[in-house]
Parts: structure tokens; sequence; C-alpha cells
């Protein structure tokens, strides 16, 4: 067995062959199942599209509907589940309450038959179904509130968005936050889609699966850098203050929150199309001034770090479109949950059809054949 060269981070290593989704970081296309994101943003919905990358190709309008339907019909939760929720500090950030609520399914659907197609539909249809009403439910629940029952006269993006507000869901702010989902909703082997697949690989339950890519989703590195980018927006407060903010980072050596990737090293389409979206919300619901910051902030950028291959990325612009959508900004990173459980899905059902489990090397670099201590003879505590 020939040890492959150590690559940090694992960067540009293989860690699977598959055929989800493909992206050109060079020349910024991503491609679900083929399809170019831009076709998919505008002419599909986030379940047609989820249930492309879930099952490989676009559903017929047969198919589609019952996949809608069973969405529906799986909304509600469980009441332990949401008794659970009122357990849990208002204080706590929506990422752990979100995690500990999607392992807790696990509770209820315990049995693993991962060889049974039906199995794995109705666990699909389950995450896909209730992850958003967690979101929704801990949000209210937080605020002192009960959580509202989902309607099923809502589509999928505007039923989060009633059960979020308690507000009947505006059309263009429907359309535009399913848009979103379809945007967030699948990125080939990244960290938290690993994490899934790495975790699936062990044959646990799909639910464990989807509580592992959560917990990944949450670091500040990768999507819990949405709401970090509103936070930076904020600490710069005005276009003026763009310039000296950004030379402080680089003085600093700190990363810019919403900018550079891994694979791009030019602009994430994901950007273009999100500053379409908030644009679109602008001219209807009002400009936000945040976004003269971030418009500025992008141009400082290319000028100092164009030349590395730092451009924004999904993150950057994605906050701005649910500040207008009126999502609080620690649901910024639940939010981007939502939509990747279907990238998540699709990847554990493809590595459960050729699965081997995770097992990486590693180049020693410690000590050997080394002789207990014992505690009478270790070296004295230095004080400080
Ligand atoms: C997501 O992988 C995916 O597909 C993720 C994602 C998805 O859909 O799943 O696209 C979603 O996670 C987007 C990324 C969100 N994260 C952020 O916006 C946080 C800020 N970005 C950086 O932390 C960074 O760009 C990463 C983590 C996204 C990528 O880091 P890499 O590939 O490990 O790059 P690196 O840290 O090795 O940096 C390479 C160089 C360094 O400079 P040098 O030391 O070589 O001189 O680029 C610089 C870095 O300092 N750099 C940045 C920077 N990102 C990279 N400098 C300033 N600001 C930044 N944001």
């Amino acid at each position: 067995m020939t040890v492959c060269e150590y690559r940090a981070g694992l960067e540009g290593v293989p860690a699977t062959q598959s055929n989800i989704s493909f992206v050109d970081g060079q020349k910024g296309i991503l491609e679900y199942r083929g399809i170019p994101i831009e076709e998919l943003a505008e002419k599909s919905t986030f379940l047609e599209t989820t249930y492309l990358l879930i099952w490989g190709e676009l559903p017929n309008k047969d198919e589609l509907e019952a996949f809608e339907h069973e969405i529906r019909y799986h909304r509600r939760l469980k009441f332990r589940i949401r008794d659970m929720m009122k357990c849990f500090p208002e204080s706590g950030h929506p990422m752990d309450a979100l995690q500990a609520s999607a392992a807790a399914l696990g509770l209820f659907y315990s049995r693993r038959a991962l060889d049974d197609p039906a199995y794995i539909r109705a666990a699909v249809v389950r995450l896909l179904a209730k992850i958003p009403t967690m979101v929704a439910a801990f949000q209210l629940i937080r605020k002192g509130n009960d959580p509202v029952q989902p309607r099923d006269d809502l589509g999928y993006a505007g039923n989060f968005l009633y059960m979020l507000s308690e507000r009947e869901p505006d059309a263009l702010a429907a359309r535009i936050f399913d848009v979103c989902l379809t945007l967030h909703a699948e990125h080939t082997i990244n960290a938290s889609t690993f994490s899934a697949m790495v975790t699936a690989s062990t044959l646990t339950d799909p639910y464990a699966v989807i509580a592992s890519a959560v917990g990944t989703l949450a670091g500040p590195l990768h999507g819990g850098a949405n709401e970090e980018v509103i936070d930076m927006l904020e600490q710069i407060g005005s276009v003026e203050n763009v310039r000296p903010y950004l030379d402080d980072c680089l003085q600093r050596k700190s990363k810019i929150m919403g900018f550079g990737h891994r694979v791009y090293k030019v602009k994430d389409p994901r950007a273009t199309i999100l500053q379409n979206l908030a644009e679109k919300l602008f001219e209807k619901f009002g400009r936000d001034n945040y976004y003269d910051i971030a418009i500025a902030m992008e141009q400082a950028v290319e000028e100092k770090l164009g030349h590395k291959g730092i451009y924004p990325n999904v993150d950057f612009y994605s906050g701005l479109v649910y500040r207008k959508l009126g999502i609080p900004t620690d649901l910024f990173t639940p939010v981007f949950a939502i939509a990747r459980v279907a990238g998540w899905l699709a990847h554990w059902k493809e590595q459960l059809a050729e699965n081997r489990i995770f097992r990486p090397t590693q180049i020693y670099t410690g000590l050997h054949a080394i002789p207990y201590t014992p505690i009478t003879e270790r070296r004295e505590t230095l004080v400080d």
C-alpha cells in the first residue's frame, strides 16, 4: 500500500468519486447533476432540485407532486422534541439546538434498514420536512412563545418564513428564499458534507449523519461565516471605514469573512446570484445600508487580494438577503443547514451505494519505546 503525500486539510486529495455536483474553481462553474446552478436558480425550485440531487434526475410531474405531498405531511415535530427544545437555554446558539434536535430524531426512528429503499426515502423525507420546523420552533420558543404548526397550504420556503414570523409570507420573499435554498443545497466535498460521509460510512443512522454535518457546518470558517459577515459590516459601519478596516485585517493577518474559498479562485457564482436577489428585495422593500459597505468591501478586497484568488464566496451576500427577509442573524447558518440537508442526504445515499468505512492513515512524528516514568520521578510543576 503506497502512502499518499500528506496535504494539510486534504487539500486537492480526492476523498470519493461522485456524480452529484461539480465545481470549476477557475471558471466559477457549479453544476448539480450536470445542470448549471444559474439554470436551477432561475427555473427550478428547492424541492425539485433536492429530488434531482438525491435521486439523480429531475422528477416528472407525478413524482414531484408525490414528493411535495410527503414533505408537507411530515413537517410536524413530535411533542417530545418540542418539549425538549423548551429545556434549551434561550441564550444557546440555534445551530446547537438544531444539532441536538436532529440527533434526537434518531430516538424516534432508531430502526436501521440501510438496504431498504423505503427506509432511505422515509429518512430523506423526515429530515427535509422536519429540519425547517425545528429551526423555526426554537426561534419562537427562545422568545417565550409556543411554536406554530406548519401550514399545508404553503410551499416549502413560504411555510418556513410563516413558521418563523407567524405572518403570511410575501410571494416575492418566498420565491427569493426558495432560490437561496437551491443555491446552498450542495457543493461537492465541503467540510460538512465530508463529515456526513465519514459518519455515514460507519453505517450509523441518517439522523446521526445529519447531526454530525450540522456540527461541522456551524464553524466560522464554513457555514458560520454568513453570520460573521453581517457582524463585520456592522463593525465597519460606513463606506469610508472599509479600507481602514481591511488594512487592519491584513496587518493582523486575520481572515475576512465571506471571502476566499478552497476551490473558487474567482467570485463564487452563488455570490453573484445572491447579489441579484438582494437587489430585487431592495427594489421592493428598500435598500439595506450595509449593501453599500459590502460593495465597497468587495472592491477593496479585489484590489488587495484578487491576485491571491480571494473573492466573495456564497456567505458574503447571503446575509444581506436573509436580513431583508427578516431572518435573525444567528439563524443564517441554520438556514444554510436547512438547504444543505439536501446535499448531505445525496452524499449519504451515494456513500451507502458503494461503502467502505473512512479510515485514513497518518505520518507519525512522535517517539517510540519510551519507558514509563513513575509519578515521583516526574518534572516539578512550573509555577508561572
Ligand atoms: C463555505 O468548501 C466549500 O465548498 C464551502 C462552501 C459550501 O458551499 O459548502 O462553499 C461554504 O464554507 C464558504 C467559505 C466561508 N468561510 C469564510 O468566508 C471564512 C473566511 N474564508 C477563509 O477562512 C478561507 O478562505 C477558507 C477557509 C474559506 C478557505 O481557506 P483555505 O483554502 O484553507 O485557504 P488558506 O486559509 O490556506 O488561505 C490561502 C491564502 C492565505 O494567504 P497566505 O498565508 O498563503 O499568504 O489566502 C489567504 C490566506 O491568508 N486567505 C485569506 C482569506 N482566505 C484565504 N486572507 C484574508 N481573508 C480571507 N478570507
